[in-house]
């Protein structure tokens, strides 16, 4: 940490608390304090008045322990400031903290010594308190690969200003890694963010409420008039929300992504957000696409979506205590590269098979776990019946299948048939291929389920 960066950082402060940066004085005042030198020192080396040096340095103190939160004095300057600047790693661990204790949380929006000069001073002459909310998130220690996909997201947010992004794809694929990873390499980049988890979901008027009580708490009546203050706020902000396990507001035992109606409201919130010009994002994290994603994917609107498929990478094995590397790509292969499949199988191999992945392999067998059994269970009884026939005759070939052959092995009409495909698609279950003809591919592990554990 070099002193123009304590500077910069104090600067920044000083000026969000009175609007004047620091004057020559104040400013020499830091850098000698940050050197360890004493008042009299000072006063001494400027010829000033000791008491002089004192009050000044007094007062810059009450004003950064009112912008950071804590007592500030001479004793502790060096390090407070320090433990405030030092790293995003640090800053996020120390503002997640805060947030379990206070729920809200800001950090300073300083300028980072990786910048050039004249972002810096940028930052520091638009510098705002941001408000995060990450207490939802996880917390990722292990990230691997993904690289596309990150740099996607950052051109999508910050080059294309998306307004609306959907990450799909089946569960335990990383959806919800991915984005906490972008947020972790981006947390300067936004003045709110705000995760929050559908997975026990909540009436639009609520979770308005909720978003707009973390960004500013005002009783405002009606549920309309809460929509426009957030939109205002998402206008003048940066902000970046995130609304993770989104399927939990669709119906189950019907095709994907059909609202319930409690939640139907969602539906002309995230239109709105699409519509209305404004500087934020929304991230929908979730297992189904809704239909509306389809129509929505065009240029009239801001809008992306972001499909995530297997991760074919051989570190996300290291530390799992499995042998013989060599064989590793295989398994992978075996579980589609579905991150929670291979854990779930490589505590299965390491406990049964001692680590050992060839003798494993050797069985030939595509092994369900009861972790992938039980998962596996709650995603059919999700599906329609139509999806559910379709499902149930795609897993009795090996190779994957024609609409025409389909359409002669399931007593389904051809619109039923066609509606059913696509929604399964839409689920992310069944893949289309095109060769000479299009065929249509189950995925190999859930269909190994069905046919073990499902009635036909
Ligand atoms: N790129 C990655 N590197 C290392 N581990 C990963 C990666 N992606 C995912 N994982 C791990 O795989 C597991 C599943 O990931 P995650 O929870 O993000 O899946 P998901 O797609 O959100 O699933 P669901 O739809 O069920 O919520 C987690 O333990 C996560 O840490
Ligand atoms: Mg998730």
């Amino acid at each position: 940490m070099t002193v123009t960066e304590i500077l910069q950082f104090v600067d920044s402060l000083v000026f969000t608390e009175t609007e004047k940066h620091l004057d020559d004085l104040q400013k020499k005042i830091v850098e000698e304090v940050f050197k360890g030198k004493t008042y009299k020192q000072i006063a001494d080396i400027y010829d000033y008045d000791e008491g002089y040096i004192g009050d000044e340095c007094r007062k810059l103190f009450k004003i950064l322990s009112e912008q950071l939160g804590e007592n500030i004095n001479k004793s502790n300057f060096c390090w407070t400031i320090e433990r405030f600047t030092n790293s995003s790693i640090a800053k996020i661990v120390n503002f997640e903290n805060n947030f379990k204790n206070n729920n809200i949380n800001w950090c300073p929006n300083y300028a980072s010594s990786n910048q050039p000069e004249h972002q810096q001073s940028t930052n520091i002459d638009n510098f705002k308190k941001p408000e995060y909310d990450l207490t939802l998130a996880p917390q990722i220690i292990n990230f691997y690969n993904r690289e596309t996909e990150l740099e996607t997201l950052s051109n999508w947010i910050f080059k294309q200003n998306t307004r609306l992004i959907s990450i799909l794809g089946l569960s335990g694929m990383g959806k919800t890694a991915l984005v906490k990873r972008f947020i972790d390499l981006n947390l300067d980049e936004f003045e709110v963010i705000i995760w929050r988890s559908l997975k026990y979901p909540k009436p639009l008027d609520l979770l308005v409420k909720d978003l707009l009580n973390i960004i500013k708490p005002e009783d405002k009546q009606t549920i309309d008039d809460q929509v426009k203050q957030l939109l205002d706020i998402l206008i003048n902000k940066k902000c970046l929300i995130i609304l993770d396990d989104v399927q939990n507001i669709f119906t189950p035992g019907q095709f994907a992504g059909q609202y319930q109606p409690e939640y139907q409201s969602y539906q002309n919130f995230f239109t709105l957000v699409t519509e209305i010009e404004h500087q934020s994002s929304l991230i929908l994290i979730g297992q189904e696409k809704c239909p509306e994603m389809e129509g929505w994917e065009n240029e009239l609107y801001p809008i992306k979506c972001l499909e995530l498929s297997g991760l074919y990478d051989l570190e996300i094995m290291n530390n799992k205590g499995l042998k013989n590397h060599e064989s590793w790509l295989n398994l992978i292969n075996l579980y589609e590269g579905n991150p929670v499949y291979l854990k779930s199988i490589a505590i299965l191999i390491k406990n049964i098979f001692d680590g050992d992945v060839a003798e494993f392999l050797a069985e030939n067998e595509l092994v369900i776990t009861q972790e992938m059994r039980s998962h596996f269970n709650q995603l059919f009884h999700r599906l329609s019946p139509i999806e559910q026939q379709i499902v149930l005759k795609l897993s009795q070939f090996e190779q994957p299948l024609s609409r025409e052959t389909l359409r002669e092995s399931v007593e389904l009409s051809s619109t039923d048939l066609i509606n059913g495909l696509q929604s399964l698609q839409q689920r992310y279950l069944v893949t289309k291929i095109k060769h000479d003809q299009i065929m249509f591919k189950l995925s190999s592990v859930f269909g190994e389920y069905v046919r073990n554990f499902c009635k036909n």
